[in-house]
């Protein structure tokens, strides 16, 4: 179903891999919708990924970049306003990743290099590419910067580690960016707060299968799907949203303003004897 919220909008997006990927579905929707775009993600990625075969699909061309270096991203937005021809209305920014969660390094015991590179993949990231683009004035009047986020940024999550104070970071950078850009330019910046989803990233979080099946079970809504996320960003993008900006907007079912639903607590009672070891003792890793 089509409603024309993007038609005549120019967007690039950030972070599509593989078609299990939020922003292939973000992609492929924002077309569907009347927008012309750019994708761009690393050059590792480009290589490895079927980022080309969403090229073709959306007719969008690739711009390799990694988002932690602002001449990459200089690079970025000068070829798409090129190719796009004119000013970008707006951007997703779908980029995560954590060397400390990808090496298993617990909270508890984080490298601290690596910890620099999850704080820059995944959140300054985001601080660099609108510095970019609000020093090279390459987005119109009015448009909408969007990033994703996890609600591990306001609550703690066994297993989400470093991704935890990288998202917070993003949240962050959204409203302190969202002041500047919409005072100056009226451009949007803002968060969505997405559930737990079956990607590439996400599969890599600790207990991933659980804590979705957990937070299906407590979100009265259930969680939401990768193609519902995809929805819920065109419609950040478009001109419906105009007031909209320094938000975390969370897109989870319900989950974060639940405590405990009947759902989970039916699972609950069915004991925890899985969860303990040999002595009896409940493990909580
Ligand atoms: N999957 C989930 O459960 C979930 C939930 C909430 C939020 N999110 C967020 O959604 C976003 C997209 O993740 P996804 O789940 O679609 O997984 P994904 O693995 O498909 O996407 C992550 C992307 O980040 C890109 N990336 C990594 N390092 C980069 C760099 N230096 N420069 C440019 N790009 C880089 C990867 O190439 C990949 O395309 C992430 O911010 C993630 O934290 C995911």
């Amino acid at each position: 179903m089509t409603n024309n919220l993007l038609k005549g909008k120019r967007g690039i997006i950030f972070g599509a891999l593989n078609d299990m990927s939020i922003a292939w579905k973000v992609a492929e929707r924002a077309v569907e919708e009347g927008a012309i775009i750019t994708l761009t993600n690393t050059p590792v990625a480009v290589r490895m990924g079927t980022t080309e075969e969403l090229g073709k699909k959306v007719n969008a061309q690739i711009i390799p970049a990694d988002a932690t270096n602002v001449a990459d991203l200089e690079n970025v937005f000068i070829k798409s306003q090129e190719i796009l021809g004119g000013k970008i209305d707006f951007v997703l920014h779908s980029i995560g990743m954590s060397p400390n969660v990808r090496k298993k390094r617990t909270y508890d015991d984080l490298d601290y290099d690596m910890l620099q590179t999850t704080l820059d993949v995944s959140a300054l990231s985001f601080h660099k590419m609108i510095q970019v683009a609000k020093k090279m004035d390459a987005i119109s009047d009015g448009g909408s910067i969007v990033a994703l986020s996890y609600v591990a940024a306001q609550r703690t999550f066994f297993g989400y580690n470093d991704m935890a104070d990288a998202k917070s970071l993003l949240e962050s950078i959204a409203r302190s960016f969202g002041y500047i850009y919409g005072r100056e330019k009226n451009v949007r910046i803002n968060t969505i707060s997405q559930s737990p989803t079956l990607t590439t990233a996400g599969s890599g979080v600790k207990g991933m299968d659980d804590l979705m099946d957990f937070s299906d079970r407590m979100a009265p809504l259930g969680n939401a799907s990768a193609d519902e996320c995809a929805n819920y960003c065109i419609v950040m993008f478009s001109d419906l949203t105009k007031k909209v900006t320094m938000q975390n907007l969370f897109h989870d079912g319900g989950f974060s303003s639940m405590g405990m639903s009947l759902r989970a607590m039916n699972q609950y009672s069915e004991g925890l004897e899985k969860f303990k070891n040999k002595d009896g003792k409940i493990i909580y890793g």
